[in-house]
């Protein structure tokens, strides 16, 4: 077995952590939850929730992961032998949120290679639908995403992942901020900031509350062992607090970085904001195909959501390996074979349920919405309520241990023990509807 690794400095974790939580959560997802909920208001709410209320849970997972040097499993087995099977559940929220995440980085290899011969496309939403809903093409680069992600997880924390992190989140940082000043050269773009900053009160209601705040548990990678197992890798650090500050602090400039990306381009070329998942994948094609050196643009933007998506999608596989490892006693090498099967065998039917597999529905919904739902609205939030009860009721994990100021770390144990919960349960109840 190979020896439980850790990090070779303070700047692998914390660009490793940023990695986890800067992905498709914030360039996909975040513009257009943000579009369908009202544009600034939500951020504004967004931006209140992440900073108190998803500040708590996010401290939480990696400290119980820096207290028992365990992956999941074995994490919440210290705490208590009975325990077990809840540890359990945070690698299965992997496999199942890898088999969907790992479609739509699947998609954007093929938006990449399509920047440079985008000529023969008139309608680019018909495009997209046909695109997904082939029964082999988008297979093969879900596959292909699959075995990315699991090649840099399998040569270990120092060669693959750090290392993936390294290379992959400046280019991302330095392609974003590219695309950010040509959009905000665009024609009208202070339009779409005016849709990103200038709030409508009228628009607040429970249901951008709720969207907000797991949009905002999402972003953070919280709820599925990702950064307990990254916390574990962390023998000394009396800056716990200072880092997740860092990781939330710069989540969130990639999210808002990545509105002013796209809002001023949308609204320059007189598109809507809300058409939902499609915004990446359709209206930002069409407005690239109107634009001075559009190809160019282009592959730089699906460039920037692939780096997005592949440390994220390392976190997601991270987890589950290390569970592996060190519960079979066996290498990273044959973890992450025995990953890429199971997460492949999960993927393939899911990837289908576009086109060949329209027809099979669990409650009424195909197979990747069924994954999507399960995982983000239900499994999510209830691997956070477990681990947020367990430290703050059961462990009594008392603040000040990691909070030197006295006020908050007050505060943390009360939303540790009431808040979180709470607004966990609303999440969970809501998503059921
Ligand atoms: N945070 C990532 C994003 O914004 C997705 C992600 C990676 C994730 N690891 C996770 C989500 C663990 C929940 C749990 O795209």
């Amino acid at each position: 077995m190979d020896k439980r690794p850790v990090w070779t400095s303070k700047y692998a974790f914390i660009v490793t952590a940023i990695g986890s939580a800067v992905g498709l959560g914030n360039i996909w997802r975040f513009p257009y939850v943000m579009g369908q909920n009202g544009g600034a208001i939500f951020l504004a709410v967004y931006i209140i929730l992440i900073c108190t209320i998803c500040f708590i849970p996010l401290l939480n997972e990696l400290y119980v992961g820096k207290l028992t040097q365990k992956e999941c499993v074995g994490a919440y087995e210290s705490i208590n032998k009975n325990l077990k099977p809840l540890g359990a559940l945070n690698p299965v929220t992997g496999i199942l949120i890898s088999a969907f995440y790992f479609i739509v980085g699947g998609w954007i290899i093929n938006y990449i290679f399509k920047s440079f011969s985008s000529a023969g496309i008139k309608d680019y939403g018909q495009y997209f639908s046909s695109f997904i809903s082939e029964p082999v093409y988008p297979c093969i680069l879900t596959l292909l995403f699959i075995f990315l992600c699991v090649f840099f997880t399998a040569r270990g924390l120092k060669n693959g992942i750090e290392k993936a992190n390294k290379i992959f989140m400046p280019m991302l940082a330095l392609i974003l901020v590219f695309l950010v000043i040509i959009s905000l050269n665009l024609p009208d773009a202070q339009k779409g900031l005016e849709y990103m900053f200038k709030p409508d009160f009228s628009k607040l209601n429970s249901h951008m509350l709720l969207a907000a705040l797991g949009q905002a548990f999402f972003t953070l990678s919280i709820g599925m062992g990702a950064l307990l197992t990254y916390g574990s890798y962390i023998k000394e650090d009396k800056t716990l607090v200072k880092s997740v500050y860092t990781i939330i602090l710069s989540d969130t400039t990639f999210a808002i970085l990545a509105g002013i990306m796209i809002f001023p381009a949308v609204f320059s070329f007189g598109m809507l904001p809300d058409s939902g998942a499609g915004l990446v994948f359709v209206t930002l094609p069409k407005i690239f195909s109107q634009i001075p050196f559009g190809n160019l643009i282009s592959s730089a933007f699906f460039i920037l959501l692939f780096c997005a998506a592949v440390t994220s999608g390392i976190s997601i596989v991270e987890g589950p390996c290390a569970t592996l490892v060190e519960r079979f006693k066996i290498s990273r090498v044959k973890a992450c074979t025995i990953l890429f099967t199971i997460i492949s065998l999960i993927a393939i039917p899911t990837t289908l349920s576009f086109g060949l597999l329209n027809g099979l529905k669990i409650f009424d919904k195909t197979l990747f919405e069924f994954l999507d739902f399960l995982t983000s609205n239900i499994m999510l939030p209830l691997n956070t309520l477990f681990l947020c009860i367990i430290s703050g009721w059961y462990l009594k994990i008392n603040g000040q241990i990691i909070i030197k100021n006295k006020m908050s770390a007050k505060l943390f144990n009360f939303g540790l023990k009431y808040i979180v919960p709470i607004a966990l349960i609303c999440l969970i109840v809501a998503g059921l509807k």
